[in-house]
């Protein structure tokens, strides 16, 4: 193949090259015939030029939209610019200009603006990712990992592989099963992430270890979630919070400084786990906006309307100015969120001209409506909405989810620039199902309970805090992790604890319980979710659109069809038989 000369690629031509040759690769993005001369828009991956062809000094080959074109010519500064391009104030007049490659009609048009559908996109995922937009996010995506690499080796960190082909660790999700060949029905598991093997690896003695993580969670998908994502995992020895959250807060000001130039203020703020779920009814709260979450039960322990007397929790929060915007439609699409989280039904109240209406009224006496308008600080045209439950959980996070559903519908967020970030940290070791009593971690359970709760351990485990910590931003949670129990006794308790039993512990973690024995130190780590970090610095609420090649919500990849069928003899070789 003879050589394509190419001087730049296509945005870093500029009006300082105006005069001067170049050669440029790039597909045809538009074309605009108009007889005596011919505009076409180039596309390469930094961006678009327009080049000019003057078709009465030259004759061109003929080319299409997504030819693949090399071009030789000169530099010319536009009379009158296009704002929207970067090199809007420059063209290129052409005299060569060879055809590398043609191109059928594409089934859509690779442009930003698209209304194709996204499985037909996904289906031509090669020609999705020629749109700019997409283009830009993969940018982007490559900057942070390349500015992890530099932070973390520079911070005497050690890039070491973990397998793939690994055992069944309990991170809470499904896990993707590889049946084995050479062990007839037996399998690896693949690794929601790396959390075992990075934890034995302090045991080992690296200090500091980090990686890029392929992780694999068999979840239902949603917009901020797949199947096959990655982590930047990192673990570390003899380091208190403190110290190991002042090395993150480092990390996350180097990829906000330098992928978009946003200045992150350190250190990163810390919000307790409880503050996040009592004023903002979420463990990752959005605090851009403010419908804080307020107790009113001691204004209703009298009161005769029974469910508000009676359920154990009654919260509110007031939108304010609101009582036009709410209409019966409103309040039933806000039901229906409310119903995810376990809250069956809210109340609401208006207050307009300094009266109340709403279907709770006739329970009100002159001292509830009292109390309620000083203690909410009521004005005109305010409106409550009201959780009541027996279950603590249902009304935080039902009038939470409504919270966040509000701040949408109403355009709340009033600076979309500004990011809220801050690290919610003293999580609970254990959620405890209000109704079975049944204990499940919050993080994992590696996590150290804090030494002044281990003596709840026992009688009263939803009472132990632990040192965890997530970083949340804008609503997100980013990324999550906590310091590790480090001794045999406290991990095995934990484990009993989560209702294992001796069998088990054996069974599924006693190589991991067993390297505990041998001078385990102190250590503590986290994993950040690539794709989410990404998703936030796009500025992109759909996590397909940071991911190369992602799955689509039935967890199918529409271009190459995985998961597949396989042959009979493939199946035969792995001991599978299907019924
Ligand atoms: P955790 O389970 O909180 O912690 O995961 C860490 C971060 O990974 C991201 N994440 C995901 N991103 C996309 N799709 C998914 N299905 C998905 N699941 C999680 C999130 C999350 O904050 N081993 C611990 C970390 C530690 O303790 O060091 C862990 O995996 O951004």
């Amino acid at each position: 193949m003879k050589e394509i000369k190419r001087t730049c690629f296509n945005t870093e031509v500029n009006l300082n090259k105006v005069g001067q040759e170049v050669y440029l690769i790039g597909w045809v993005h538009k074309k605009r015939d108009l007889g005596s001369l011919t505009f076409i828009d180039l596309r390469d991956r930094s961006g678009i030029i327009q080049l000019v062809l003057n078709n009465e000094t030259k004759k061109f080959p003929v080319v299409k939209n997504e030819y693949l074109i090399h071009i030789h010519g000169v530099v010319n500064k536009k009379d009158i610019p296009n704002p929207k391009l970067l090199t809007g104030n420059i063209e290129i007049v052409v005299d060569k200009l060879e055809v590398i490659n043609t191109a059928e009609l594409t089934p859509f048009i690779i442009d930003d603006d698209t209304d194709a559908l996204e499985d037909t996109r996904l289906k031509y995922r090669y020609l999705d990712l020629r749109r700019l937009c997409l283009q830009k996010n993969l940018i982007l995506r490559s900057k942070i990992v390349s500015i992890t690499h530099d932070f973390l080796n520079k911070n005497g960190f050690l890039e070491i592989e973990t397998p793939v082909l690994g055992v069944s660790t309990p991170e809470g999700a499904r896990e993707f099963l590889v049946p084995s060949r050479n062990n007839p029905q037996q399998f690896y598991a693949l690794p929601q992430s790396p959390q075992l093997y990075k934890q034995l690896l302090m045991i080992a003695g690296f200090e500091r270890y980090y990686q890029i993580a392929k992780c694999f969670r068999d979840e239902d998908l949603r917009a901020d979630r797949q199947p096959e994502f990655t982590q930047i995992d990192i673990e570390t020895s003899f380091l208190n919070q403190e110290q190991l959250l002042d090395i993150m807060d480092q990390l996350l000001y180097r990829i906000f400084k330098e992928t978009i130039g946003y200045e992150i203020k350190l250190p990163i703020r810390k919000m307790e786990y409880d503050e996040a779920v009592n004023v903002y009814g979420s463990d990752k709260p959005d605090t851009r906006f403010d419908l804080k979450l307020v107790d009113v039960k001691d204004l209703f322990i009298n009161s005769e309307f029974e469910i508000f007397k009676n359920n154990k929790y009654l919260k509110c929060i007031v939108v304010k100015n609101s009582a036009n915007y709410f209409s019966r439609k409103i309040f039933d699409e806000l039901n229906l969120t409310a119903n995810k989280f376990g809250m069956k039904n809210f109340f609401n109240l208006k207050y307009v001209n300094n009266e109340f209406s709403g279907s709770i009224l006739k329970f009100l006496t002159d001292d509830i409506k009292n109390e309620l308008i000083n203690k909410l600080n009521l004005e005109n045209n305010d409106v409550i909405i009201f959780a009541s439950s027996n279950i603590k959980y249902n009304v935080n996070f039902g009038l939470g989810a409504l919270r966040n559903e509000l701040a949408k519908k109403l355009d709340l967020i009033k600076n979309k620039d500004q990011y809220d970030i801050l690290w919610v940290v003293h999580w609970p070791l254990f959620s405890k199902d209000e109704i079975t009593n049944q204990l499940t971690p919050e993080h994992h359970p590696f996590t150290r309970p804090c030494d002044e709760d281990l003596k709840y351990l026992d009688e009263a485990p939803e009472k132990v805090y632990a040192y965890c910590y997530d970083i949340v931003i804008n609503g997100y949670e980013a990324g999550g992790g906590s310091l590790r129990i480090y001794d045999q006794k406290t991990q095995t308790k934990i484990f009993e604890l989560l209702g294992l039993s001796d069998e088990d512990i054996k069974k599924r973690f006693g190589f991991f319980i067993d390297a505990f024995k041998y001078g385990t130190p102190p250590h503590a780590g986290i994993a950040f979710g690539l794709e989410r970090l990404t998703m936030l610095l796009t500025k992109t609420d759909n996590i397909r659109d940071v991911i190369a090649f992602p799955k689509n919500l039935k967890a199918r990849c529409p271009m190459s069809n995985a998961p597949s069928n396989v042959t009979e003899e493939q199946l035969k070789d792995l001991h599978i038989k299907f019924e």
